[in-house]
């Protein structure tokens, strides 16, 4: 079994928790050696059954244990990369984490510290870049290019020959029409309709999705 730590004590790592657990039901193959984060008030706090073990000391600590980090919330998406590469962790060493009841097709191409959930469903010719996290049942269709840093909500339908750039946040339940390109830094919101490209740090909403600001 390999150890693997996850960073940080949020959302998406807890969520992780579940496609470890479904792969070790197949084939025992991941040990969690627990969380870790930047914040020292939640050391030993325990969830689900596993701790948080420490701050980034217990990468050096550790030094054979896999790491999957995965931080990111709305509020904070576009420093996805600044956060990920302050921890210094080699791309070796990076855990890529796939749950074995998604759909993901032998050509999916799938980069290191990229986290799919249950139910995510890639036709043809998908590419899915490093450090991405696509959430439950969404589901990515042919020819798609997911770039680095991206977080994909739940449910969320990406059409054919769409290209995601860059350090994006598509909410929960979008939906992106065929051909375009969400540009870089774009945050889609929750439930979006997105007819056309969008423009590189927007956030756009609705139906059809309209863009209501810049991110800064
Ligand atoms: C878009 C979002 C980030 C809010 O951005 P914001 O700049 O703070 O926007 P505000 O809340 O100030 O709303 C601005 C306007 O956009 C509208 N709006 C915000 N989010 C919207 C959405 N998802 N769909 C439609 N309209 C939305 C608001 O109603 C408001 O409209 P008004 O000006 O007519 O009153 C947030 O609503 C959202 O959708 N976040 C994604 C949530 C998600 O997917 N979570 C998944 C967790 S894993």
């Amino acid at each position: 079994m390999k150890e693997i730590i996850l960073f940080p004590f949020g959302g998406n790592a807890k969520e992780a928790i579940t496609v470890i657990e479904a792969i070790n039901m197949k084939t025992k193959a991941w040990e969690v050696l627990g969380f870790i984060d930047d914040n020292p008030d939640l050391n030993g706090k325990k969830y689900s059954g596993y701790k948080v073990i420490g701050g980034r000391e217990i990468l050096s600590e550790c030094p054979s244990a896999k790491v999957l980090a995965v931080p990111g919330r709305p509020e904070n998406y576009f420093k996805r990369k600044k956060i990920i590469d302050s921890l210094g962790v080699s791309s070796e060493r990076f855990a890529t984490l796939i749950h074995p009841a998604s759909n993901v097709s032998p050509s999916t191409k799938t980069g290191y510290n990229t986290l799919v959930m249950a139910g995510v469903v890639t036709t043809i010719n998908v590419c899915i870049g490093n450090h991405c996290v696509i959430l439950p049942n969404s589901v990515i269709s042919h020819d798609v290019i997911i770039d680095d840093y991206n977080l994909i909500g739940s449910n969320v339908s990406v059409s054919g020959s769409v290209r995601i750039e860059k350090l994006c946040y598509i909410g929960t339940g979008s939906k992106i029409i065929q051909e375009v390109t969400v540009s870089q830094g774009s945050l889609i919101g929750m439930g979006t309709i997105v007819l056309s490209s969008t423009e590189p740090n927007s956030v756009v909403v609705g139906n059809p999705g309209r863009t209501i600001r810049k991110v800064q």
